[in-house]
């Protein structure tokens, strides 16, 4: 058969590529033979998979390919200026003054809108400087410089701004100002309503930046958008077999009718990092890879990604596992390394993080080295949920403005002008990855989504207590803000638990 099949492709002067050569030799004679003679009337020489894509019309009854529906594009909001050449002392100053800055202009755009803060207008604020010997109330934005208890068990906080530093003396017996003063983080940038003089200062109440929306967007199309991400390619315990599941369901090629509909609107696919497992990111991690090489890996993970129908747009950062330095914000994935993305039409490489548009939604999607730091710093996480509730430090972050605000927990780098992982705008959606474990929630109108993985658990997971939840798939409808996690995980396609909407992934087959 797949001689009748070259032969007849030769005559008519058709170049297949492999993966439509498989596709074709994956149906029986006659109707391949079919296909090729629908091939000839599209008026193509080579043949990708593309052609199928683009003539759903003609092509969707033989390969379950779901009808394309055109979708907006995706646009790049953030816009990182990356430091050229050596980085230097000046730089970091510049880059805290840039943090402080961007934020002071938060709280201030804050103060003129909202409703909380009635009694604190950017004409109460007061620098530290303009604090006199004589005691009076003044509300100060500064930086947390220091942090320690006291001998009578009281919170003592170094703090300064633009004109100069003080102490802030925050007592035990209010207790839930203290609670909430025990959590902040060092180079945290918070206003402090106090009383006193220039010798001490007494907190009254600590306001963070937050981030808020009035209320929940709702998009025109209705469309999904996938959230994933954390494939570790070229990983031993990259579960290959589960991604491809996931992709065969996008395509349209598996489930029943009620799921090949929901597949058919997936328009933006999100993949937050560490789509490859990269090299050389821990001592002995050579013994845990089948595929040695950074380029092989790339490689690798275009072959999967060329599967995946070329009308859903992808959307990819890099994270700690790729082929970029760890200092975030990090660029994206060169075309050194991965050739093949940059040339894949449907793949928008971005910075992590960024900010993109699709639909009038803004999703900041951040890989997520900081949260790690996030639960070792803060206590309130550690011990209420530790590594099991990702989204929860995303909070932290909005309420600060900043995803990794604490100087030396992680590696970062200064960028021109900016603070390049202050969140300026606030998201309608914020994705992470790096967790490994699927999870949606909300903040103030604003969806958290933290992706899974599809890689089983390592030697280091273990170690540090992360247990993963692979091959799960957060989805998210842009027009009625259904949200959906899908389950790979098994043969079935599960949706979420307790649902009864569960297919067989043998095509065709339903349960
Ligand atoms: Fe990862």
């Amino acid at each position: 058969m797949v001689n009748l099949i070259l032969e007849e492709c030769m005559k008519k002067g058709l170049l297949l590529d492999k993966e439509v050569f498989g596709m074709l030799s994956g149906l029986g004679e006659d109707v391949a033979l079919e296909v090729v003679g629908i091939l000839d009337g599209v008026g193509v020489r080579v043949v990708t998979r593309k052609i199928f894509d683009e003539h759903p019309d003609k092509f969707g009854k033989y390969f379950g390919k779901v009808e394309v529906v055109k979708s907006g594009d995706v646009k790049l909001l953030s816009d990182i200026k990356f430091k050229s050449g050596k980085v230097e002392v000046g730089d970091f100053v510049r880059h805290f003054r840039a943090r402080y800055e961007a934020i002071r202009e938060i709280f201030i755009s804050n103060f003129d809108t909202a409703s909380q803060h009635k009694n604190l207008q950017a004409g109460n604020l007061s620098s530290i400087r303009r604090i006199g010997v004589n005691s009076g109330v003044y509300s100060i934005i500064a930086m947390v410089t220091s942090k320690r208890i006291t001998k009578n068990k009281n919170l003592l906080l170094e703090v300064e701004d633009l004109t100069g530093n003080s102490i802030v003396l925050v007592n035990k017996e209010n207790r839930v100002l203290f609670e909430e003063a025990r959590n902040l983080m060092l180079d945290d940038i918070v206003v402090f309503r106090v009383s006193g003089s220039s010798d001490m200062l007494f907190a009254n109440e600590i306001i963070f930046p937050d981030a808020k929306l009035e209320s929940e967007r709702f998009g025109d199309a209705d469309e999904y958008v996938a959230f994933s991400g954390d494939f570790h390619v070229g990983s031993k315990n990259f579960l290959e077999s589960s991604a491809l599941k996931f992709i065969d369901w996008l395509n349209g090629e598996v489930g029943d009718e009620r799921q090949k509909a929901i597949a058919r609107k997936v328009k933006y696919l999100f993949l937050a990092g560490d789509c490859v497992d990269g090299i050389g990111n821990h001592p002995g991690q050579e013994r845990f890879l089948n595929i040695k090489s950074c380029r092989g890996q790339y490689r690798k993970l275009e072959e999967i990604l060329r599967k995946i129908r070329s009308d859903v747009q992808i959307v990819m950062c890099a994270g700690q596992h790729d082929a970029v330095w760890v200092g975030e914000p990090q660029r994206t994935v060169s075309d050194k390394w991965a050739p093949g993305l940059h040339r894949m039409e449907n793949v928008r490489l971005v910075t992590n993080p960024s900010m993109v548009d699709v639909d009038g939604f803004k999703i900041l999607m951040y890989h997520g080295a900081s949260i790690n730091r996030f639960i070792d710093e803060m206590s309130d996480i550690r011990t209420s949920v530790g590594h099991g509730n990702p989204t929860r430090v995303v909070k932290e972050m909005l309420k600060r403005r900043h995803i990794a605000p604490t100087h030396g927990l992680m590696d970062y780098v200064p960028c021109e002008e900016k603070d390049g992982l202050v969140i300026g705008d606030v998201p309608d959606i914020v994705v992470t990855g790096d967790q490994h474990r699927a999870e949606v929630d909300s903040y103030n109108n604003i969806l958290l989504v933290a992706g899974s993985c599809w890689q089983s658990i390592t030697p280091f997971e273990e170690k540090i207590g992360n247990i993963p939840d692979p091959c799960k798939v957060p989805l998210f409808n842009l027009k009625t803000r259904e949200v959906k996690i899908i389950d790979f995980s098994e043969d079935a396609v599960k949706w979420e638990e307790g649902d009864d909407l569960v297919c067989d992934l043998r095509r065709g087959e339903n349960v």
